[in-house]
């Protein structure tokens, strides 16, 4: 789909596959099963993570049209689509929830972004709902003046993204048994089960609280892929209060986590999955012999 326009990702040179590293970890290791950090967040300085995976193919989309996205305060989204914007010469508009923002000074999430050239635009709560039904979305593009724009969607996670999130499990072929990944619109998880090798299997912990993310993942994959695909399952226990909430536990944990194997551990999506995933080991969830792939989808944000 590279249009004449599309700009060449390769001079912002990711680092892909991105690397595996083992790490020795007493509580696993205890029980014979085999840990490796699968360092996505090393895949790019600016475009982390599965902001990379997801965010790619739509830059290529866009083919140098202004790209307009949708996210909260402190979206990770808007900040990876603002650096993309900035590394690559492209005009970046987002939309973010919440009216009242409008008038208050930018916080420092939403302060890259302007930093990065990102136009921002603030919308009520309700607007923000409804963003995805036509007449919303043609309301808003006109407000910001670019009817034109490439849209993508809040979080990244369309057909395309899901797509390209399949060569992460690809990349882990023949390395592990079991790929733990941390889920909030679960279009990574999508994509990842997608592309692991038969009779291994994705296991997503969703950080927000709800329980309805296994009907969002499989009309993901419908729409992706035509169909389920790969062996995944959810375990709801870990959202530690849900969206953006964290507890002293989970820091305590974090930071031991982060003493132990000299990992920056981000505290909203990585450290809750990391916390299930050694939790889930204690409970002798995983046979002798297990190898697991832990997903390290971000970094902390200063
Ligand atoms: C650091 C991090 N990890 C995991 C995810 C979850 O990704 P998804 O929305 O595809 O489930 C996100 C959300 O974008 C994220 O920012």
């Amino acid at each position: 789909m590279t249009g004449p326009d599309a700009p060449d990702l390769a001079v912002l040179h990711p680092r892909l596959p991105s690397p595996a590293q083992e790490v020795n970890d007493d509580r696993l290791t205890r029980r014979g099963v085999r840990l490796l950090l699968k360092r996505d967040d090393l895949i790019h300085p600016d475009l982390i993570g599965n902001k990379w995976r997801k965010l790619a193919p739509h830059l290529t989309a866009a083919a140098g049209r202004p790209i307009l996205t949708f996210g909260g305060a402190y979206s990770n989204h808007l900040r990876a689509t603002a650096a993309a914007g900035r590394l690559l010469g492209l005009t970046t508009i987002g939309v973010v929830r919440g009216q009242e923002l409008s008038d208050r000074p930018l916080n420092p999430s939403l302060a890259r972004c302007a930093a990065d050239g990102m136009r921002l635009h603030f919308v009520d709560r309700s607007t923000y709902r409804h963003k995805t039904d036509p007449e919303t979305l043609a309301a808003v593009l006109r407000a910001v003046g670019a009817e034109d724009a490439y849209v993508v969607p809040e979080g990244g996670s369309s057909p395309l993204a899901v797509r390209g999130c399949r060569a992460l499990g690809e990349e882990l072929h023949g390395r592990a048994d079991v790929v733990a990944l941390a889920c909030g619109t679960g279009g990574t998880l999508a994509g990842l089960a997608a592309g692991l090798a038969p009779g291994r299997r994705a296991l997503g912990f969703p950080v927000l609280k709800g329980g309805f993310l296994t009907a969002d993942i499989r009309s993901l994959q419908e729409a992706a892929f035509g169909g389920p695909r790969g062996d995944w399952q959810l375990d709801d226990r870990f959202h530690f209060g849900g969206y953006a909430r964290t507890t002293p536990e989970l820091h305590s944990f974090a930071d031991d986590f982060e003493s132990r194997h000299g990992l920056p551990v981000e505290r909203l999506y990585v450290a809750k999955m990391l916390y299930g995933l050694i939790a889930l080991a204690q409970e002798g969830a995983f046979p002798r012999g297990t190898t697991l792939a832990a997903v390290i989808t971000g970094r902390p944000f200063p």
